[in-house]
């Protein structure tokens, strides 16, 4: 019988939460107060969404069982919740968005410091490329290594460019620029596009690349996963003026508070609620190119359409 979707979501993000723990850095040596500023950031919990996209999509596309992979597979998961927690801990740091809270609690730098709050945020993005190396190095036999070497440094540059200045960085240092600003929409979307859609698309790409993937599905990938980060984006610009601090376990009204021009502020709730169906039910129909399982593809599906409805 097929799982309900809410049961499998959860049952999913817990085995995130459990790759994540396992590679958790121990808070040991002169330098533990910056790891703990690590851990601290990493163990709020989030939704853990970059992860799940990474393992579903290795899912939808995977031939055949494959230890190897699948061990490369959980540290690239890891790896990616590094780099978005990294973004965040810097986002809100005071010379940038300046929120003081995140995830349900303090936010890394409000807790430990500016400058711990920093050096966390640099530490965890290192120590996603530590780990995935790491991984490759010391968790893979010969034959592994030789067999998967291909997909590994496929998937590292992959990360590696996703996160920094053709990605998510590059998309923080436009939005920094603007801040206080007009944009017109092709600014605004570029940002966006970077900003968010990189790592969702990063995240779907890599688990794609990981289970064999060809260039034309990955490029399918890429296209479904910034598409789903720009309408995860513009959702986020809605919830910030309309839920609650205590719903989203952040700060409400922080991009009005710092002068940001959203997709709400250009088009009002209803023009942004459009966009955000519109672009998902594009996703989708792009998803029904991808794969023409019903069945592999039910939990992508269904996790698009969540994040269309999602409060926090
Ligand atoms: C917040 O991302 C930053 C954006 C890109 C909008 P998430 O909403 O995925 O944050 P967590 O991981 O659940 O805390
Ligand atoms: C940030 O966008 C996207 C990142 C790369 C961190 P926001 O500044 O809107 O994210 P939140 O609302 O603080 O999570
Ligand atoms: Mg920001
Ligand atoms: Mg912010
Ligand atoms: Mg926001």
């Amino acid at each position: 019988m097929k799982k309900e979707f809410s049961l499998e979501l959860r049952e999913r993000t817990e085995e995130c939460e459990a790759v994540l723990r396992r590679f958790l850095p121990r808070e040991e040596g002169m330098q533990a107060q910056v790891i703990r500023a690590v851990n601290y950031s990493l163990l709020a919990g989030g939704k853990r969404l970059r992860p799940l996209l990474m393992h579903a999509s290795y899912v939808l596309l995977m031939r055949t069982e494959d230890t190897g992979a699948e061990r490369l597979l959980r540290a690239f998961m890891a790896a990616m919740e590094m780099i978005h927690t990294f973004s965040l801990c810097h986002d809100d740091l005071p010379c940038m968005d300046g929120d003081r809270y995140r995830r349900g609690q303090e936010s890394t730098w409000f807790r430990f410091g500016e400058d711990m709050g920093t050096l966390a945020g640099d530490a965890l993005s290192l120590y996603a490329f530590q780990l995935v190396s790491g991984t490759f190095q010391r968790e893979l036999g010969a034959a592994e290594r030789e067999r998967l070497s291909g997909r590994f440094v496929r998937a590292l540059f992959r990360l590696s460019e996703c996160s920094g200045i053709d990605g998510m960085l590059g998309g923080q240092a436009v939005d920094v620029e603007k801040t206080g600003k007009p944009l017109t929409e092709a600014e605004l979307l570029f940002i966006y596009r970077l900003k968010t859609g990189a790592l969702c698309a990063g995240a779907l790409e890599i688990g794609g690349m990981l289970a064999g993937a060809s260039e034309q599905e990955v490029c399918l990938l890429r296209e479904i996963g910034e598409q789903v980060g720009i309408a995860f984006q513009i959702q986020d610009d809605i919830l910030d003026e309309t839920s609650t601090e205590e719903e989203l376990g952040k700060p409400i009204h922080s991009d009005a508070g710092n002068g940001k021009t959203t997709y709400v502020r250009l088009h009002g709730i209803e023009g942004a609620e459009q966009e955000v169906r519109r672009l998902s039910e594009e996703a989708l129909s792009r998803l029904r190119a991808l794969s023409p399982s019903e069945n592999r593809r039910a939990f992508l599906e269904e996790l698009i359409r969540y994040l269309i409805h999602r409060k926090s």
